[in-house]
């Protein structure tokens, strides 16, 4: 686990003990390493330099609704990230986090005026506009704010892609994109419009594409239409060419990154545009771990259950994509190993992080910890049960810090509001 080490039989985050982490902030945490962030931002980064030419280097938009913490945003953008946003809520983390607007792209199916406006008085780079109705919505908008909105369109281009059906997003019969017919139509409205200004096409097929085959698919799709495009004198000056990058949870096989820069090299320079590229998972999924302690062991007479503080709602992912995270003791790790279905506190049978796992035998008390769960792991968590989000710890080296405390019950049950004509 990248960012992580074993020493004496003992794993630890960088420099930092696990152990001093759990009873400085207690567990559930998030802990990340920004080592490894880096690390892999510098990996997709050199993969392209390689690759491509010097001018025709693709900006890298790191996807935040994998993990948008702001400690996590200032990181990337201190090594030179852009960021993609799907929300007003992420474009104020990322203003926070310093990044400039002319490095942030907006995509997302349904975006709202109030985060079109946001987008719009920041200054943002581009929109990637997923349909007409957005796209007039858009114009509308621009226009009484007396703004031109940079846009490129997004293309559907009927690839199946993505680890999970839930996170495949270039069929056809997904909700995302415009079809090539789509585009041209979209081009057209668009020169009847003041407040837009169409720059290029935009492309996304999923997330945890493990068909690596599948990117080669759905970039081939585009120099005949840019083409198109061209012949009738619309622009096509950018082509964002998405995320989904794969990360190891167990022992898939990675996408070979000088492979894809290649196909980039092949197919996308050619069509002579800027190029971005919105990653996610890959940056930040193997940097973090959720540290959590057993609080107890169960055995019935057909199964061993290790019962966890963590819970689904602290990381979804493999309840709701059947998802697998590897699960480690953080202590005596060669400990002669037992089998365990190794789940939560809630009252789903769906609160499961893995079953029939054999890991080195914990005992009550013990801490274990959950991998890979940097990538859509706390961006996803809720208060199902009314339990607090966890803490979230960056370690850097031998130094850690708190980066986002666990919230408070008062943070959460403050919120609610009892009608006065409830109350006697
Ligand atoms: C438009 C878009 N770009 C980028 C991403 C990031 O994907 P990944 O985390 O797999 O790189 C997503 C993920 O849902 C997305 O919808």
């Amino acid at each position: 686990m990248a960012g992580f080490i074993e020493k004496k039989n003992i794993l630890s985050a960088g420099g930092v003990s696990l152990e001093d982490i759990a009873r400085e902030h207690g567990t559930p945490t998030y802990i990340y390493s920004a080592d490894h962030i880096r690390g892999q931002f510098e990996a997709l980064k050199g993969a392209m330099a390689k690759a491509l030419p010097k001018n025709k280097q693709p900006l890298l938009c790191y996807a935040c609704k994998a993990n948008s913490n702001v400690a996590v945003l200032s990181l990337l953008n201190g090594i030179g990230s852009g960021l993609e946003i799907v929300s007003e809520g992420e474009l104020r983390r990322g203003l926070k986090a310093g990044f400039d607007p002319q490095k942030i792209v907006s995509t997302g199916v349904g975006k709202q005026r109030s985060e079109i406006e946001a987008c719009l008085n920041a200054g943002i780079r581009q929109f990637n506009v997923e349909s007409l109705p957005e796209l007039e919505f858009i114009d509308k908008i621009a226009r009484e704010m007396k703004k031109k909105a940079p846009v490129v369109f997004r293309l559907n281009p009927d690839v199946s892609g993505g680890g999970h059906s839930k996170i495949s997003t270039g069929r056809k019969r997904d909700k995302f994109g415009l079809s090539a017919d789509g585009v041209f139509r979209a081009y057209t409205m668009a020169k009847t419009m003041k407040n837009v200004e169409p720059l290029g096409l935009s492309i996304h097929i999923g997330s945890q594409v493990f068909d690596v085959k599948a990117f080669e698919k759905a970039f081939a799709k585009l120099p005949a239409l840019v083409g198109d495009l061209r012949k009738e004198g619309f622009t096509v000056a950018r082509l964002d060419i998405g995320g989904g990058f794969p990360i190891q949870y167990n022992d898939e096989k990675l996408l070979d990154l000088d492979a894809y820069a290649a196909w980039v090299r092949d197919i996308i320079v050619p069509l002579d545009t800027e190029i971005v590229m919105e990653p996610g998972r890959y940056l930040v999924g193997n940097s973090g771990a959720l540290l959590t302690k057993v609080l107890y062991v169960k055995e019935t007479q057909d199964r061993n259950f290790l019962v966890l503080d963590a819970a689904m709602n602290d990381l979804i992912r493999p309840t709701l994509y059947e998802a697998y995270h590897a699960i480690e003791p953080v202590k005596n790790r060669n400990a002669a190993k037992k089998v365990y279905d190794v789940v939560g506190p809630v009252c789903e049978t769906g609160d499961t992080f893995g079953t029939d796992r054999e890991i080195p035998e914990v005992r009550e008390g013990d801490l274990v910890v959950i991998r890979s769960a940097g990538a859509y792991g706390f961006s996803m968590a809720s208060n199902y049960n009314t339990r607090p989000l966890p803490a979230e710890i960056m370690v850097d080296g031998d130094q850690s810090a708190l980066i986002r405390p666990r919230q408070s019950y008062n943070d959460i049950i403050d919120q609610d509001i009892v009608p006065a004509w409830l109350k006697r």
